[in-house]
């Protein structure tokens, strides 16, 4: 969905979905509120459950700052299931039937929340593990270093079409295909938000994290819902790649601290070549014979098989290539000479008649698009 397709929503759907904004209370209650298939994606980072039985100390006798919060606190499984049953069916039934849902979660309750999403009906389509860089240690020494958090992406619908941006994650990842285990750092320093010297909230995920969820799984102008907002990590990350959110988050304090760092947050002004990663499957498709009817090649002329060597095949009229007696084209002629699968439009170069060097006939494919595109040239 484009930004422009955002703002022209129909009244009905955008007077009853708030865009941009925080909704301070109990999620449950919240999401009731939200209407059928309206947003794009969920992002949900809930209470862990961590059922802490003693305050933690450090080998030096300092305190721990763990999460003893109210807020993780549930009586029992079976609370923390119905919390979760609850919570997951509503954002089930707000998802648009293409959207997915992340959750993000420890050993303490991502099994649970795995098994309750899959019984009522989300399919599961990756589950990502958060290596950290610096997690805590284990201070008492009687188990392994926690060092990695579970992420649960799943769609609504099993075999639903779906946004996954692979050629931006690819880019993202120096072009190579992005893998399930993402080493990123905790959040600290000046991301970290703090109150009188101390960590505002104790659970304040990394923006870099949501920066690969974001771009891995929503376009420009998406609406990403969270319910549970603490202090806006999601809105942040939103805010800077041109896409909606809406948050929700039940402690006032956190729901100010939030609406405080996105309003702070800088938008670099949209400009779609900046945000948009061109994505080859979803290009007007290009014939190989729109680069004669152009004029961009001429037919009898000679191309080369690779950007340096001596192979070379010749233009005919109709669009195919000439080599050896042999016609077919520009993949069929690639296939003949690479003995084995290639695509033609990354295997064959032209002569600039300019500057004399060999240039990729992708060059040619890609003027035609942009004459293709109203207004320019
Ligand atoms: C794990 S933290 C989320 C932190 C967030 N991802 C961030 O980067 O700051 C969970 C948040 O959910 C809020 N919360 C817990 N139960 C809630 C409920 N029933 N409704 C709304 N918010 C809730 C808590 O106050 C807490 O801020």
């Amino acid at each position: 969905m484009t930004e422009s397709s955002i703002l022209s929503l129909p009244n009905t759907v955008s007077s009853v979905l708030p865009i941009d904004v925080i909704l301070n209370g109990d999620c449950i209650s919240e999401l009731k509120k939200l209407p059928d298939r309206s947003v794009d994606l969920v992002f949900a980072d809930p209470p862990y459950n961590l059922q802490l039985a003693q305050e933690l100390w450090r080998p030096n006798l300092t305190l721990v700052d763990a999460v003893d919060d109210e807020w993780d606190q549930f009586e029992n499984f079976s609370a923390y299931d119905d919390f979760s049953r609850k919570w997951l069916t509503e954002c089930r039934r707000i998802l648009k039937p293409d959207g997915t849902l992340w959750v993000i979660g420890s050993y303490h309750n991502i099994f649970r929340v795995g098994t309750i999403l899959q019984d009522i009906g989300y399919w599961i389509l990756n589950d990502i593990i958060w290596i950290k860089h610096n997690p805590m240690p284990n201070f008492r020494g009687v188990r392994f270093t926690n060092a990695h958090e579970t992420l649960i992406w799943a769609q609504k619908e099993k075999g639903s079409p779906y946004t996954f941006n692979h050629h931006a994650m690819k880019a993202l990842n120096e072009d190579l295909q992005m893998r399930s285990d993402w080493n990123l750092a905790i959040c600290s320093g000046g991301e970290r938000l703090k109150k009188d010297g101390k960590k505002l909230h104790p659970t304040q995920k990394p923006e870099a994290l949501l920066y690969r969820v974001l771009l891995a799984s929503t376009v420009v102008g998406d609406i990403v819902l969270d319910p549970f907002f603490g202090t806006g990590t999601t809105g942040a990350v939103a805010k800077r790649l041109h896409r909606h959110y809406i948050g929700i988050e039940r402690d006032p304090d956190y729901v100010a601290a939030a609406r405080e760092r996105i309003e702070n947050v800088y938008q670099v002004e949209f400009n779609p070549p900046i945000f948009v990663t061109p994505d080859p499957r979803k290009e007007t498709r290009i014939p190989f014979g729109s680069l004669l009817e152009n004029e961009l090649l001429k037919a009898g002329q000679r191309l080369f098989f690779g950007p340096t060597g001596e192979v070379t095949a010749q233009v005919l009229s109709d669009g195919s290539l000439e080599y050896t007696r042999q016609t077919g084209s520009i993949h069929q002629i690639a296939k003949l000479i690479r003995q084995g699968p290639v695509n033609g439009w990354d295997a064959w170069f032209y002569l600039d008649p300019d500057t004399s060097e060999r240039r990729s006939i992708n060059d040619l494919r890609m003027m035609i698009r942009k004459m293709q595109i109203p207004g320019k040239e």
